[in-house]
């Protein structure tokens, strides 16, 4: 662990502040009086912040929340996404700019122009093309960071097919659900990919993903790890094409076509409440706006000088919104890393940014504490006088880690920006303004200018500056949304019917005003955990004990954990035929929802217990349960079924801790 320094141990207590320099907030491209332009007309602000992108068609009304919650922005309007992320910088004479540095973990590395970006996505949209694919088509990609996964989205977003990425870390039955939800046709992925310092295949995955599945009509198979994996990537002939074979003769010269404002753009699985993920449907021109507009003003970006890294992956949506759309559409140049952060060595990011002049850093706070635990010479070995904006996301930061985050990496200097959003918000809706706001370690503060958020408390009512209740969006954004994929109730349910007298929209996450009313998130309030900033639903995770023959019930809670933000932790009760709880059993359901779902949803802890706490209606109270996982004094337990219970799991407890 990291030395601290004095001013950590109270920053609870203390409300240290973080203005910008002088020199900073001069150069800012927002500035403060951006707030009350857009409080004094939003509409007119928002029509501004398309004005930015290249239309083929003008909208001829901003905002159409008539048929709420079903919003439509620039109505009328037409434009191609990726003409706007691709063309028109080539055509404004960008061409030899570099958009990405791509850098691959074995230590390759390629730059890609915006002249090039521009062949290799026409190229693979006329591939896709060739193949049948049209507008309105689904194509499902599973591949790690190359890319290949960045031309693959733009081509798709070309020729107005939707793309469905699925995180390439996800199991056969989890890409296999959302390949069947969205009726793909095309699936892309790779042969395999470098983690870690090995090759661990992938193509092998999505066959078994792909048994049966009836919508699917090719695969097209990017080469990455070749002759290190050979004989290891299956091949269906009819089906399965290589990417290089395919695209490469391609022609490079492609029309792009212009598509309605609210033509459909991608969907995103994300995890809800219950155990079936939601395909969360974005559309085009508000979703470009949005990106572009807080790309722009939450990272202070400056096109042909800045040097943009955004450490997600492009399964997220912090990848869809900050490596693809947003960055894209501002011109950016920006480093795109295949691998892990430790490999070959805990100095690699600090390595990258000093070789190629990093200046904006967006990345998570597990990683950021991760970083701590590993200690701070190691970022101290390397020149980070690059930078100059560093931002968070995914989940709250910790007053400690952000000021580490301030200190080690920022050299004292940089502004940090904690940005709040969702799958479903699209883009940053909630975060510091680098040049203007007076950061505070730990708080995301207040709605960007455009945006507007509130906490309220059950009855939907606004609370007060110091209170605590539930956040909600009460205003329609341009990258809002546009449904849940295929189904409109579960869309309406999840977010709109909490709220639905006011109409707001409901978020999931409780929430804080300090006295000077600035935002706090203080986590879900429903039964989503984060995980790393993954969110994960706890009936997910029981779901997938509950498919292994020896479980009989199950019950999961996140409890905190130090570096991963919340621990997935499970209570089990087995079968009576099923032999004993010990370490192999515990280890084997581990595996057991991995493979179900993923090694992100992995269980850091699984527990065998006899009966697990109920309500006397049948309902679990996880409450207790999460009492036990963070070893707290467990609370109140009248209203238990049977009161006995909770002794019984106290006492059989410290089974199958993590190995
Ligand atoms: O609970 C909030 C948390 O992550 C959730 C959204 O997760 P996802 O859709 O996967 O998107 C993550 C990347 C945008 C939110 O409901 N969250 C995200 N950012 C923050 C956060 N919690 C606190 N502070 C943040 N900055």
């Amino acid at each position: 662990m990291t030395e601290q320094s004095p001013a950590l141990d109270n920053l609870l207590t203390e409300s240290r502040t973080f203005p910008p320099s002088d020199e900073f907030a001069g150069q800012a491209n927002a500035k403060a009086d951006l707030y009350a332009t857009a409080d004094a007309d939003r509409e007119q602000f928002w029509a501004g912040q398309a004005e930015r992108l290249s239309w083929d068609t003008k909208w001829s009304q901003v905002l159409d929340w008539t048929n709420a919650p079903f919003a439509k922005w620039f109505v009328g309007g037409k434009l191609n996404v990726a003409y706007n992320c691709v063309d028109r910088h080539v055509e404004s004479g960008h061409g030899d700019q570099v958009a990405i540095h791509w850098v691959g973990e074995p230590g390759d590395t390629r730059d890609i122009t915006y002249a090039q970006l521009k062949d290799e996505v026409s190229k693979a949209a006329n591939a896709l093309s060739s193949l049948g694919v049209v507008a309105g088509d689904v194509v499902a990609i599973q591949l790690q960071m190359v890319p290949e996964a960045i031309f693959a989205m733009l081509a798709c977003a070309r020729i107005g097919a939707l793309h469905s990425v699925v995180f390439g870390g996800f199991s056969p039955t989890a890409l296999r659900a959302r390949v069947d939800d969205a009726a793909a046709k095309i699936v892309i992925t790779s042969d395999g990919q470098y983690r870690r310092g090995k090759a661990a295949p992938m193509k092998a995955n999505v066959d078994e993903a792909l048994q049966g599945a009836e919508t699917v009509q090719k695969v097209i198979v990017v080469k990455r790890t070749g002759s290190d994996l050979e004989g290891e990537t299956p091949w269906t002939d009819g089906r399965d094409l290589w990417w290089h074979e395919l695209v490469d003769g391609q022609s490079p010269e492609h029309q792009p076509e212009a598509f309605d404002s609210e033509h459909p753009l991608f969907i995103l699985y994300t995890s809800g409440t219950t155990g079936k993920p939601k395909g969360i449907l974005h559309t085009s021109g508000g979703y470009l706006t949005q990106t572009a507009y807080t790309h722009n003003v939450v990272f202070d970006h400056k096109p042909g000088e800045d040097v943009y890294w955004c450490t997600a992956d492009i399964g997220w949506i912090t990848g869809h919104s900050y490596i693809v759309y947003g960055p894209l559409a501002n011109r950016v140049t920006q480093v795109v890393y295949e691998g892990t952060p430790n490999t070959p060595h805990e100095g690699r990011h600090w390595e990258i940014i000093q070789k190629y002049k990093v200046s904006i850093y967006y990345t998570a706070p597990t990683l950021i504490r991760t970083f701590m635990k590993w200690g701070e010479d190691i970022p101290a070995k390397y020149d980070l006088s690059s930078l100059r904006v560093l931002g968070s996301v995914g989940e709250p930061i910790n007053p400690e880690a952000w000021i580490w985050y301030r200190e080690k990496i920022g050299a004292n200097k940089t502004p940090v920006v904690d940005t709040w959003w969702q799958t479903e918000t699209g883009a940053i809706m909630i975060s510091p303004l680098p040049g203007v706001t007076a950061a505070k370690p730990g708080s995301a503060q207040r709605a960007l200018p455009g945006i507007s958020a509130k906490v309220v408390d059950d009855t939907g009512a606004e609370v007060p500056h110091g209170g605590g209740g539930y956040l909600v969006l009460d205003k329609p954004w341009p990258s809002m949304l546009r449904g849940v994929w295929g189904d409109e109730e579960r869309f309406r349910d999840t977010y709109w019917s909490r709220f639905s007298d006011q109409g707001y929209y409901f978020a999931g996450d409780g929430a804080k005003y300090d006295g000077d009313g600035d935002i706090w998130l203080l986590g879900r309030v429903d039964d989503v955990m984060n995980v790393s900033g993954h969110r994960i639903s706890t009936t997910e995770v029981e779901s997938a004990l509950v498919s292994h023959p020896t479980v009989a019930e199950a019950a999961v809670v996140g409890a905190t954990d130090p570096t991963t933000g919340q621990g997935i932790v499970a209570f089990v009760i087995l079968r009576g035929n099923a032999v004993d709880g010990g370490d192999d059993a515990v280890q084997e359901l581990r595996n057991h929802v991995a493979k179900e779902i993923g090694p992100i949803a992995k269980p850091r802890q699984i527990m065998v217990v006899a009966e697990l706490p109920k309500t006397r209606s049948g309902k679990i109270m996880r409450r207790l349960l999460r009492d036990v996982a963070e070893n707290r004094q467990i609370g109140d337990v009248t209203t238990l079924a049977d009161s006995s219970v909770m002794d019984l799991i106290s006492s059989g407890l410290n089974s199958g801790k993590e190995e």
